[in-house]
C-alpha cells in the first residue's frame, strides 16, 4: 500500500464519503473495507435561524467592490473547508465530522442572506465562529455576496 493511500485510509475511516474519490486503488480499497470500519457522514441537523436574523437587511450591495472584499477573505478563511467553488471539497473537509456542503446548490442559495450572515457569525461544530476572526458586518455581508455569487 502506498504511503499515500495509507494515509488517505486513516483519513477515510470516518468518513466514507470521500473514500471512493480518494482511495480507489484496488489495495487500498481492500485493506479499507477490511480495516477501516467505516461510519458514514449522517445529514447535518437543521441549523435554526433567529427571526432577528432572517429579516436582517444586507447593508451592502454585491458590486465588483465587495465582491472582491469577499473573495479575498472567502480564500483567506473559508476555501480550505468549502473549496474555492464551495462546492465543500476543500483540503480539510475530508477529516471533519460534519459535511461542509455545496454552496452551488439550490438548498443552500435559497435561504436568505440574514441566515447566511448568521451562520458564519455563529458557527457550530466544525464551522468556525467569525464573530472575532471577522469583527467588521462588512465584511461579513461581503462574504455572503460572495458565497451567493458561487
Ligand atoms: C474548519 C472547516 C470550515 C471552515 C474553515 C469554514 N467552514 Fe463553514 N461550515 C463548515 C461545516 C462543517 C459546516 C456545516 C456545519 C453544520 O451544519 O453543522 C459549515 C457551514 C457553513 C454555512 C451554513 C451552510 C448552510 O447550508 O446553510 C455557512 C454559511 C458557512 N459555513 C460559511 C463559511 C464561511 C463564510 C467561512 C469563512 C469565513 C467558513 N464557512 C469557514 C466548515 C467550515
Amino acid at each position: 500500500m502506498s504511503l499515500y493511500c495509507k494515509r488517505k485510509q486513516q483519513l477515510q475511516i470516518k468518513n466514507t464519503n470521500h473514500h471512493e474519490k480518494n482511495c480507489s486503488s484496488f489495495d487500498c480499497r481492500f485493506i479499507c473495507n477490511r480495516f477501516g470500519g467505516f461510519t458514514t457522514k449522517t445529514a447535518n441537523d437543521p441549523w435554526p435561524v433567529p427571526d432577528a436574523y432572517k429579516n436582517k437587511a444586507n447593508p451592502r450591495t454585491s458590486n465588483a467592490e465587495s465582491l472582491a472584499n469577499g473573495k479575498t477573505l472567502w480564500n483567506q478563511h473559508c476555501k480550505s473547508c468549502h473549496g474555492s467553488k464551495g462546492k465543500g471539497d476543500g483540503p480539510k473537509a475530508a477529516q471533519l465530522d460534519t459535511d461542509c456542503g455545496d454552496f452551488t446548490k439550490p438548498a443552500f442559495k435559497n435561504q436568505d442572506d440574514g441566515s447566511m450572515y448568521y451562520k458564519t457569525e455563529k458557527g457550530r461544530k466544525d464551522m468556525p465562529s467569525y464573530k472575532t476572526k471577522i469583527p467588521d458586518a462588512n465584511d461579513l455581508w461581503d462574504l455572503v455576496n460572495y458565497m451567493k455569487s458561487l
